[in-house]
Parts: C-alpha cells; structure tokens; sequence
C-alpha cells in the first residue's frame, strides 16, 4: 500500500496527526530522530547497478546514506541535501513527492525547495537554507559531494 493510500485509509483527522505530529512544539520524547552535528567532508559514490542504488530507478524515490538524502527527483535529476534540519538539527529531512517535490521535516514541519530554500517558517526563528551537495553522474556511479 502506498503511503498516500494508507493515510487516505486512515481518515483526514489521522492523516493530519501523522503528517503534523508536532504543531505546538515537541520535546526529545516526543519525535523520532536525534540531534546531530552537520556532516562535513561528505563524498561518496552509489553504483546505480547495485540494491542500494536501484533504489533510486524512479522518478520520486530517494535513499539515506551518510546523513545525506539522496534524490531522484520527479524529472530524473539527482539532488542529494542533508538529512539535517537547519531548523533544529533533527536527521529527519526526507525528500516528498508532493508538491512538485520537496525536501520536508516531520520533526516541527519545515519545508524546502530543491535547491534547500526553506519554503515556511515554523516558528519565530528565521528559517535558514538547507545545506545541498553536488551530484555528478559518471555512466551508472553517482557522486554526491561537497
Ligand atoms: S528540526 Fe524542526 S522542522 Fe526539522
């Protein structure tokens, strides 16, 4: 079943508690995820050919490896952006299919475009760009890289 049809199943009131788990702020206990330190040197090749690479075959799809969230995006572009919010540090960046295609945080909802612009803003704090990496396509091996 297909995320969207699970939550569908699920009825818009625990639709939106599963989507917005964290509207009136969250303590440690209550998100998943950890606080984490920004990744640096971050430079890494996937075989396209291999199980963890053919995870991103389709338009859409993506993987987490190193703290990176690495994106097929719904064109067939590769983008890869940290998975750590420059909110509020969580590794809980996943990229969505909605909207066109976005980076998304479920820990207190922050959004951002491709290029990690941030799309909203949570709180009272200023919403800062997510970091994005550079891809490069070589044949089937693509490198994410600082
Ligand atoms: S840590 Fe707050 S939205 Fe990601």
């Amino acid at each position: 079943m297909e995320r969207k049809e699970f939550l569908r199943s699920l009825g818009a009131g625990a639709a939106f508690a599963l989507t917005f788990p964290c509207l009136q702020g969250c303590s440690k206990d209550d998100v998943n995820g950890d606080k984490v330190e920004q990744p640096t040197g971050i430079d890494f090749t996937i075989d396209l050919n291999s199980t963890e690479g053919q995870k991103l075959a389709n338009n859409g799809s993506f993987i987490l490896k190193n703290l990176v969230v690495v994106v097929k995006d719904l064109n067939g572009n590769f983008v890869a952006a940290t998975q750590v919010c420059s909110h509020e540090s969580y590794d809980q960046v996943r990229f969505l299919s909605n909207d066109g295609g976005i980076f998304y945080c479920d820990v207190h909802g922050s959004r951002f475009a491709l290029d990690g612009a941030p799309l909203n803003q949570v709180d009272s704090k200023t919403a800062k760009p997510l970091k994005i990496y550079n891809t490069e396509l070589n044949g089937n091996m693509l490198r994410v890289f600082e």
